[in-house]
């Protein structure tokens, strides 16, 4: 176990992002209320997802994580919860082909609730109030009773999470997760699409690889794997009263899990070292990730590696890169030259969404090519240094917003009033997020392709 850690230690330290609880005694209670309630994730499942990130680490996989910024109270429905699930296996699909790798599947949701701000005070005209800090602290309505924390919000966000989580486990292992099925959207996607020429190739493909396995027995009916798939969920742990309050020892290993998701990551706000939400976290068994923002440095990266994964386990610890696509290149050779030095097992992630916020029409919005071109700086770089670009993490829905600018039906400046409906960071709506996946995946091939040709002297 960790040294002179315990699920309470953060407390001693100290901690940015916390929310001004009003009445310490109710957030108390409600704590106390959350930590008799069952673990939403086992301690299992995490494990296993450590093992697939090992794999990433190693460069034998692929790494998907996607989903809202903030998950809302107002937004619970079967029908968003399918969408996402639909776009994001679509996507996983195309990239598995594209990497011809395994992709593991992580959703940021069952669990997205809290939110770090920029700023404490939020300002509409000549009116201020304290910043909306997502649906389990406070309320996003511009009015004064909306804005204060009320922790049996937290009540609400758990309860949610169970229901959200029993929804996927049930589309994930009973039969809608089917390949077959996977297929079929993708194609649907393909041939709605302004770019369905472009698409349709490796579309093509994917339908022949399919149609060899059918004619040699290789089906979902003959296959689990064809028709279940593992799903993830993740989230950032930010609110860590409420991840106290369902931190738990496993009774098979004696070890702390948190078990409010599968994977926990820091922040990009939240990851002084000797600070609280480092310390929850060095303290849980559980696969986490580190946002890595442009004031990262070399040896503050080393440093936090070495608090969060003293024993250099593989799949323990994700490093999620976040720079902006003109400043990938500045940061990132720097950070792999000294993670390769030190010799860390880490998987290397891209997040291309939060340096690449811009505000637009008063909207703040992210431009499709620059998500994309973050992403493929992050592979060229990766390639160069002779690293595993390990995966993404992307903010996305299944629906059809209009929060993000571009893409192959151009969605421009003028367009983002007409479904603007994040509660935080503007994702990437389902044509979007599929359009990333086949672009991506075209390039990973290429990479291939190129490897091949130059390990067969052709280049
Ligand atoms: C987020 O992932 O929504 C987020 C706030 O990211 P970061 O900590 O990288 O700014
Ligand atoms: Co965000």
């Amino acid at each position: 176990m960790a040294q002179n850690w315990t699920p309470t230690s953060w407390r001693q330290k100290p901690i940015s992002q916390v929310p001004d609880f009003p009445d310490a005694s109710v957030l108390a209670a409600t704590e106390a209320q959350l930590a008799t309630y069952p673990p939403l994730v086992f301690a299992g499942e995490a494990r296993n997802l450590k093992k697939a990130l090992a794999n990433v680490s190693e460069g034998r996989g692929f790494l998907l994580q996607g989903g809202d910024c903030a998950e809302s109270f107002a937004e619970h429905g079967a029908d968003t919860i399918r969408d996402f699930f639909r776009a994001f296996l679509q996507m996983a699909v195309v990239l598995t082909f594209g990497a011809q790798q395994p992709v593991v599947k992580v959703g940021r949701i069952a669990g997205q609730f809290a939110k770090p701000r920029s700023s404490n005070i939020e300002r509409q005209g000549d009116t201020e109030l304290a910043s909306y800090r997502g649906d389990i602290i406070n309320g996003i309505d511009f009015t004064p009773e909306s804005r204060i924390p009320n922790p049996e919000r937290q009540i609400m966000a758990y309860r949610q999470s169970a229901a959200t989580l029993n929804l996927l486990r049930a589309f994930a292992m009973g039969g809608y997760a089917n390949l077959d099925n996977v297929h079929q959207w993708m194609l649907g996607f393909v041939k709605d699409s302004p770019q369905a020429e472009r698409y349709r190739k490796l579309a093509d493909r994917i339908s022949e690889t399919m149609d060899f396995m059918k004619a040699i027995g290789i089906t979902p009916e003959t296959n689990p794997s064809l028709r279940e798939t593992d799903f993830f969920t993740s989230h950032e742990a930010l609110l860590l009263g409420y991840e106290q309050a369902l931190t738990r020892v496993d009774s098979t290993s004696g070890d702390w899990y948190a078990t409010s998701g599968h994977m926990i990551w820091i922040g990009d706000r939240t990851r002084q070292p000797d600070h609280a939400h480092v310390e929850y976290c060095r303290g849980i068994k559980n696969p986490i990730g580190l946002k890595c923002g442009p004031s990262m440095t070399a040896d503050g990266l080393i440093e936090l590696i070495d608090i969060l994964n003293p024993a250099n386990e593989a799949g323990r610890l994700t490093l999620i890169c976040r720079f902006g696509h003109d400043k990938v290149a500045e940061h990132l050779p720097r950070l792999i030259r000294a993670v390769q030095r030190e010799g860390k097992k880490v998987v290397w992630s891209c997040d291309p969404m939060h340096g690449n916020t811009i505000t637009l029409n008063s909207y703040k919005t992210r431009p499709f090519e620059r998500i994309l071109s973050e992403v493929e700086s992050f592979f060229q770089i990766h390639r160069a240094e002779g690293t595993h670009p390990g995966g993404i993490h992307i903010e996305m829905t299944g629906n059809d917003v209009t929060e993000c600018t571009g893409g192959a039906r151009a969605l421009s400046g003028a367009d983002l009033g007409d479904r603007y409906h994040t509660h935080c960071d503007p994702r990437l709506n389902a044509d979007q997020a599929l359009e990333l996946a086949f672009l991506l995946a075209e390039r990973m091939k290429g990479g291939r392709d190129e490897k091949r040709m130059l390990v067969n002297g052709w280049a």
